[in-house]
């Protein structure tokens, strides 16, 4: 009998709990033995009064650890304290920890893995990135060896819920992210979500995976949603483009880059059609051109799938990906950026474009002020939101730019 502790039963806890259940005969068939939980630490003494479960329930890390010793332990708190004080007090042992905890994985993986590995045991965290694709374990079992020179995504849930709804369903912000919280979408403090901190822990563990190591943060740009305005969003859908948070990371001339941001995608782009709470991810290299994994990115069950799938793919096999099948990208992905100039502003920007010589190669018109494309290579400038453009900007949407100027929004 496999002993299992569950650290944490709110949302994700309380999926991984469901699921253990549920599916008590598959699992043991899987692995020739049955597993059980044998103790919940949980935060708060409320839910302790109403849980009724064949296991000890407990708010006491020593009580908890009392009920061992474990075989397994599911962490599913978030946060990197008291996460990391648990964490390592059990992968120490040369216990296995099983997580969704991007944050954790992100700010203390190195020092975790090697912890895990110093004691013959694993730190699994198929959960933390893109909730239900289970690309995590793609990446170390099925592509150990097969060059990447770009990994890109959708990998926030929440953030993408939000922009579909407003500007598919033209709701308001406030309202769509009190429903992606209600949903079990959004992280506790949706500022993870909505600043871009959660995709860019998720980029930074899926950098590490493709380029075999853990990369130098200080190189990759993290931007939210903060200073989106309705009428950009409009301007995109206007001329056939779409906005989505866009976790990036290449190596290029030996150097890892990443960042997230919110980007415009031509209709050509595969993630383009990636809406509502899913989450997509491309890996990009010479031999598999573009391999594409899509669903669902956030959720209780989708969540809890994938931390009980990791738990079954680390007890029958041990992979990992190293550095030496980096590819380097050819160019950079982006030709254009579009830089969004309030009325108000534009003889500013006229200025700025005039000072440093930056060449406009479109202007689209609406009410609230113009966006104009522009080459990425000039620096953006930080009073006008800029926004990179993913794909092949055609001769159409040139065409399509001149009916938006003479056209109503
Ligand atoms: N808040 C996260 C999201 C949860 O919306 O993607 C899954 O990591």
């Amino acid at each position: 009998m496999l002993k299992i502790g569950l650290i944490g039963y709110g949302t994700v806890g309380r999926g991984v709990y469901e699921r253990l259940e549920v599916s008590k005969a598959s699992i043991s068939a899987v692995l020739g033995e049955e597993c059980h939980v044998e103790a919940i630490l949980i935060k708060n003494e409320q839910k302790h009064r109403l849980l009724e479960k064949e296991c000890l329930v407990t708010v006491d890390w020593a009580e908890f650890q009392q009920a061992g010793p474990f075989d397994l332990i599911f962490e599913a708190i978030g946060g990197l304290e008291p996460a990391l004080t648990y964490t390592l007090a059990y992968l120490e042992k040369g216990i296995p920890v099983i997580t969704a905890n991007k944050k954790l994985v992100a700010e203390h993986g190195a020092k975790l893995e090697e912890v895990a590995e110093s004691n013959q045991t694993y730190y699994g965290y198929e959960a933390a990135v893109a909730g239900g694709i289970p690309i995590i374990n793609v990446l170390k079992g099925l592509l150990p060896t097969t060059g990447i020179s770009r990994v890109s995504g959708i990998l926030n849930g929440t953030t993408n819920y939000m922009l579909t709804e407003m500007i598919e369903n033209h709701r308001s912000f406030a309202e769509v992210l009190i429903e992606a919280q209600e949903l079990g979408y959004a992280e506790a403090d949706p500022t993870d979500d909505v600043g871009g901190f959660d995709a860019w822990y998720k980029i930074r563990i899926l950098s590490r995976l493709c380029f075999g190591q853990w990369p130098n943060t200080e190189l990759f740009h993290c931007q939210g949603l903060t200073a989106l305005e309705d009428w950009h969003a409009e301007v995109g859908e206007r001329i056939g483009l779409k906005l989505k948070l866009i976790g990036e990371a290449h190596s290029i001339n030996g150097h890892v880059h990443g960042s997230v941001a919110p980007a415009f995608l031509t209709k050509t782009e595969a993630l383009a059609s990636v809406s509502g709470v899913t989450n997509g991810v491309s890996l990009e290299g010479k031999d598999i051109k573009q391999l594409l994994f899509i669903g669902p990115g956030a959720g209780k069950e989708a969540t809890a799938n994938s931390m009980v799938e990791d738990f079954l793919f680390h007890r029958r096999y041990q992979g990992n990906r190293l550095s030496a099948n980096v590819e380097s990208i050819e160019e950079i992905p982006f030709r254009y950026s579009l830089v969004f100039i309030k009325q108000a502003e534009r003889d500013t920007a006229l200025q700025w474009v005039k000072e440093q010589f930056i060449q406009v190669n479109e202007t689209y018109s609406h009410p609230e002020g113009e966006a104009w494309l522009v080459p990425s290579v000039y620096e953006v400038n930080a009073q006008f939101p800029s926004y990179h453009v993913y794909g092949e900007i055609t001769s159409s949407y040139a065409e399509e730019s001149s009916s938006a100027q003479l056209g109503t929004f």
